[in-house]
């Protein structure tokens, strides 16, 4: 089916909103459901957290902790196919399982949605259920206003339940934010980007592949849909007043990487060449939250995993419309095949409600550098490709050389500070998320991979370049590691707030490729955090 781009709504996703009152638990119920994506297509069964794709947004408060009771009452069938051959995902194991994670969260293990902290509708729980599953999932909300996002995180299918639609938006919200008078209310908007297939009874279609000689895998190196989805429809509209909006996005699709751009068109989404007066755009936050100061932009570049706060203007455009337009190749950088161009429309049509007293102010928050010192340890991780031994034919992606049952190497002190240098031999860009922390962009750097493939040796081919501008300064929790680059990291590895620990603990943390088809299929990584 080919569907037409722009004529349905942008939904907005139903917002839960925190009281404020001290121990607040909400509860979650993921369960199927039926949802339009699309003017032309039948409903579409998914799953979603409340019945909902996107799931709610939460909205939290920075400091006041809040827990919530991930509950499923999903059915015992899965909606998409599921590759055995992965590690977690065993034919043995019940075929719906499912742990949520709150991605970029400062939180104790048991509450971080461990891959295999898995239950299930029934009662089952995966090898880490009793231990790290004590429902309900404590969030401390011990850092700045942020977007974090919340998706599951099941070891072996997350890219399917992802896909199947269990993922949403948690904002943090504080004072410096308020302070700040962005524009609020309805004038934020969150969007979460997502590409999809669909069959033509509306169905959801992963596609599934027989590798090789063997009646084996049914695992894709990367998903690609023509469908770009915005809150869960396909490639909608936006109708906006006359004023400055502010929108949180998160790219939450498996693979796909956005290079977007906004284009005059006219009321249908046709781009118009004099594309000089579109409105302007500035970056005012990232992954871990607000920037020091905005940035003037003229393209984002979102890999999975990652957010982007922005505040478009749309003052003084009446009448107008302006396409937001994804052209990146996939796989990021080198693909080309797979492009799922639209994305959403904007119709600045309605009149303007109210005059518009919003801001964005030269500076926005502070930020404090994290510089290496003698003690800061460095650990060099290479992020490879390999033959899967099992069968020889698949190539799975591997972090530090290592599967993810394989002894752990990554064992920070709580406290203490590290520079995490991502040593990329693939051809992709992996954009590599690490569990707990906050970090820091340092630097990146050419290396030459034949003399590093033969010999283990770095040798560099260039000087440390500077990280984007919406990179540093700012907090990250999700990188693009590009290939043939060391991509630099640093973070300090503090304890979430309030963390109940005795000396010698040893907390389970991840990080991994956010690639959800890498992520499955060995490349993710446990860490210890040492107390
Ligand atoms: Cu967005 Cu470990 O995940
Ligand atoms: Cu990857």
């Amino acid at each position: 089916v080919k569907l037409t781009s722009y004529v349905d709504p942008l939904p907005i996703p139903p917002v839960i909103r925190t009281t404020g009152k001290p121990n607040e638990v909400i509860d979650v119920e993921m369960r199927q459901f039926q949802h339009k994506v699309h003017r032309d297509l039948p409903p579409t069964t998914l799953w979603g957290y409340n019945s909902s794709w996107p799931g709610p947004t939460i909205e939290a408060r920075s400091g006041q902790p809040l827990s919530i009771n991930w509950i499923s009452k999903l059915p015992t069938t899965h909606l998409l196919p599921i590759d055995h051959s992965i590690h977690g995902a065993e034919s043995s194991l019940p075929a719906v399982r499912n742990v949520a994670h709150l991605h970029g969260a400062c939180t104790m293990p048991d509450d971080d949605g461990y891959p295999e902290a898995w239950f299930t509708a029934q009662g089952e729980h995966g090898p880490h259920g009793a231990k790290f599953n004590p429902r309900p999932s404590t969030y401390p909300n011990c850092q700045p206003s942020t977007a974090l996002w919340y998706h599951d995180h099941c070891l072996g299918i997350t890219r399917l339940n992802v896909y199947a639609g269990l993922a949403g938006f948690y904002l943090i919200r504080d004072e410096a934010e308020k302070a700040l008078n962005l524009p609020q209310g309805d004038y934020e908007i969150p969007l979460m980007l997502q590409d999809r297939l669909f069959h033509h009874d509306g169905s959801l279609y992963y596609p599934k592949v027989i590798n090789g000689p063997k009646e084996h895998p049914i695992w894709i190196q990367e998903f690609y849909g023509d469908y770009n989805c915005v809150n869960g429809k396909v490639a909608p509209f936006l109708e906006v007043e006359p004023r400055r909006y502010r929108f949180r996005i998160v790219n939450a699709a498996n693979a796909r990487f956005y290079h977007l751009r906004l284009f005059n068109s006219d009321a249908t989404g046709k781009i118009q060449n004099d594309s000089f007066d579109t409105p302007s755009f500035q970056q005012i936050g990232t992954d871990g939250g607000l920037l020091p100061a905005p940035l003037q932009l003229h393209y984002l570049l979102i890999a999975p995993g990652e957010r982007f706060d922005i505040v478009i203007d749309f003052s003084g455009c009446e009448g107008k419309s302006f396409s937001l337009v994804n052209d990146a190749p996939a796989p990021y950088t080198m693909g080309g095949q797979y492009l799922a161009e639209d994305v959403l429309l904007f119709k600045v049509n309605k009149p303007l409600s109210s005059q518009d007293t919003s801001v964005v102010s030269e500076t926005l928050v502070p930020f404090e550098p994290l510089v290496p010192t003698y003690t800061t340890r460095e650990r060099l991780l290479l992020v490879s490709e390999k033959e899967r031994p099992s069968d020889g034919y698949v190539i799975t992606g591997l972090l530090g050389n290592a599967r993810w049952h394989e002894p752990i190497t990554e064992d920070p002190t709580a406290g203490s500070t590290e520079i995490w240098s991502f040593i990329n031999i693939t051809g992709d860009v992996h954009p590599l998320h690490i569990h707990l922390v906050r970090f820091q962009v340092l630097n990146r750097q050419t290396f030459d991979v034949p003399t590093y493939q033969q010999t283990g040796k770095l040798v560099f081919t260039g000087r440390p370049m500077a990280p984007e501008s919406n990179e540093r300064p700012a907090y990250k929790d999700t990188i693009k590691s590009y290939p043939g680059y060391v991509t630099r990291v640093i973070m300090r590895f503090d304890l979430p707030h309030g963390a109940q620990v005795s000396p010698g603990d040893e907390l389970l943390y991840v990080w991994h490729c956010h690639i959800l088809e890498h992520e499955d299929n060995e490349m993710m990584r446990p860490y210890k955090l040492i107390v």
